[in-house]
């Protein structure tokens, strides 16, 4: 059975979100593998709108739901979220939710020293969401992370708090503050462990039974391929590998298990906090795209840089993950535009580059090339064919598919669940 791993393919905030809902009712599982509560994704269905920053979004077709060992875990915000979306209807239970009990935790110093790092780095400043997702990664590496699993045990943690606290300790000392309140820190993890512990499992295990029974696996990526802390556009990145191939890693299947890769891309390009855009406008028409595509972050509330399409860097993405095709998105915020422009390459140091540099100085220094083509006055809003849509929207579509050398799978004409166009089934063996 093929199973479907949908990553975004720029810097986050794609609309995963909407193509995971759409996909989920036609999945067995959906997997969160990386990232933690930074992503928000957003759902619409009829005049429902649904905001996951933690639960994966399978969650509310009802299908089985998994956070893998990938992830950090904020238990408090766990709880939040759970209570929320239970009050707009969703049913979340052991029988269709479970939680890695491998997945490390991210606790209040996290988020602290987020926030304390963010505030120091003067013009360094990388504008994270502050909610402690690089200072839990990195305990986790560090292999001084509280996990799920230590929930039950958290009278037998001597050794590993001591680890922990003398870590953080120097650089709260470092900040000018206090040491960790241990036993406090220990009395708040006892008080919230039986709401993550009553969905703690090895999902490593119930995932490989429900492979070997034949069920399609939906992997829901957080973030972007250019916000991977290999191949993102460092240090302007989150702590994850956003890439298809963590799927396997934060999840405890194989690699092969990852199928058909989903790449979700905008038919224009945004950024929610520093580093470089090559394609970004400060001008009425990145107003205008912002505006028209309601372009503020879930997480934070910030607005969101808006640019036009950058084919190079979709093309980089999508060669980096694999990607099989592509979910094109929010084609209809360019309805009515006169032009619309795309990048195919750029220009730095009087030479013509046809991929994006690593170092952060040429990735703010290159200079997009543009094509320009002619927009088109009909409307794609609300379209669910391809029939449906203006002849220059289609000519758009597919100068994007050639530029990116990936086809399009998907294509989406509004944030609701429905108003989807599908070109070739990802599921489909
Ligand atoms: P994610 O983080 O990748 O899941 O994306 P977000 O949910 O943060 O941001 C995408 C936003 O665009 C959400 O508000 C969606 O409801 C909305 N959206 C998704 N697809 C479309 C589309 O095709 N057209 C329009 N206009 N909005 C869309
Ligand atoms: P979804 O899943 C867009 C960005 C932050 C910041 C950088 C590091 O909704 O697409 P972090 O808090 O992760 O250490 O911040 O990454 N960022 C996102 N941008 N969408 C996201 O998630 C993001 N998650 C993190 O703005 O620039
Ligand atoms: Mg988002």
């Amino acid at each position: 059975m093929a199973n479907v791993t949908v990553i975004g393919a720029q810097w986050g905030d794609e609309g995963k979100g909407k193509i995971v809902d759409w996909l989920a009712s036609r999945a067995d599982a959906v997997v969160r593998f990386q990232g933690g509560h930074n992503a928000g994704h957003t759902l619409v269905v009829g005049d429902q709108v649904y905001k996951l920053s933690l639960l994966p979004s399978g969650i509310v077709t009802g299908t089985l739901s998994i956070i893998g060992n990938g992830v950090v875990l904020d238990p408090w915000h766990l709880r939040d979220e759970i209570a929320k979306l239970e009050g707009q209807g969703v049913v979340i239970n052991t029988s269709n939710f479970a939680i890695a009990d491998n997945c490390p935790l991210i606790l209040p110093i996290h988020r602290d020293l987020d926030g304390l790092r963010e505030t120091a780095a003067g013009s360094g400043k990388i504008g994270t969401t502050g909610r402690g997702i690089g200072p839990a990664y990195e305990d986790k590496v560090g292999r001084r992370a509280i996990r799920v699993c230590d929930l039950a045990h958290l009278d037998d943690l001597e050794s590993q708090f001591d680890r922990l606290c003398a870590h953080h300790d120097a650089l709260r000392a470092g900040f000018g503050q206090p040491p960790v309140d241990r036993a406090k820190l220990i009395a708040d993890l006892k008080e919230i462990a039986p709401s993550v512990l009553q969905f703690a499992e090895p999902v490593w295990k119930r995932l490989n039974t429900v492979k070997k029974a034949g069920a399609r696996i939906l992997f829901e990526g957080a973030q972007g391929v250019l916000l991977d802390v290999d191949h993102g556009t460092y240090p302007f990145v989150t702590s994850s590998n956003t890439v298809s191939g963590t799927a396997a890693s934060g999840s405890g299947l194989g690699p092969s298990a990852t199928g058909f890769v989903l790449g979700i891309v905008k038919a224009y390009t945004t950024r929610v906090g520093a580093g470089p855009f090559p394609t970004e406008l400060e001008d009425a028409v990145g107003q205008r795209l912002g505006e028209r595509g309601h372009e503020f972050g879930t997480v934070t509330g910030r607005k969101r840089r808006c640019g036009w399409f950058d084919a190079v860097l979709v093309r980089q993405s999508c060669a980096i993950s694999g990607v099989t095709g592509i979910a094109l998105t929010k084609v209809d915020v360019l309805d009515g535009m006169e032009t619309v422009k795309i990048c195919t390459g750029y220009r730095l140091n009087g030479k013509v580059l046809d991929y994006f540099p690593s170092h952060a100085a040429d990735q703010a220094n290159v200079e997009p090339i543009y094509e320009e083509m002619d927009g088109w006055s009909g409307t794609t809003a609300g379209a669910r064919s391809w029939a449906d849509l203006p002849a220059q929207a289609v000519k758009y579509i597919q100068r994007v598919q050639e530029l990116i050398e990936t086809p399009v799978a998907l294509v989406s004409t509004s944030p609701q669940r429905e108003d989807t166009i599908l070109v070739r089934d990802p599921f489909a063996d």
